[in-house]
């Protein structure tokens, strides 16, 4: 089951330029900074409500984040799902023909699994399935 939205995440040249903005301008709680090897990502958490924005600075020329921001510009990345069954997720995408970026959880910031889905399968938008 999804239980909530659990955070957007956005893509930004620099995390020390931008989180000012959600902690200065808008007044989030930030949270942490974090950073996920496998992803090639500095991010930075902020408290929304139940929603956290996890803003994701690339590491590495080569890493996925840099590679959207040439492509997109700074922006919206990702939105992330909340569930209790990321694997039960999974196949239920799967089974109602969405293409999976990953077949199986892997971990992500703050230890949580996390698997990503298609955004060619879903309408364009990168969707990011994570336990709690
Ligand atoms: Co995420």
């Amino acid at each position: 089951m999804i239980e909530k939205v659990d955070h957007i995440g956005i893509a930004v040249r620099s995390l020390e330029e931008s989180i000012p903005l959600y902690e200065k301008a808008l007044g989030l709680t930030f949270l942490k900074t974090e950073e996920v090897e496998s992803q090639k990502v500095k991010t930075a958490f902020f408290e929304a409500g139940e929603t956290h924005i996890e803003l994701l600075e690339p590491t590495a020329e080569d890493s996925p984040i840099a590679k959207f921001i040439e492509k997109n510009g700074e922006g919206i990345h990702h939105i992330a799902f909340g569930t209790d069954d990321i694997t039960g997720q999974l196949s239920l995408a799967s089974s109602n023909g969405v293409r999976l970026i990953h077949e199986e959880p892997m971990i992500g910031a703050g230890g949580k699994e996390v698997a990503f889905l298609h955004p060619k399968s879903t309408r364009g938008v990168l969707t990011e399935l994570c336990s709690h």
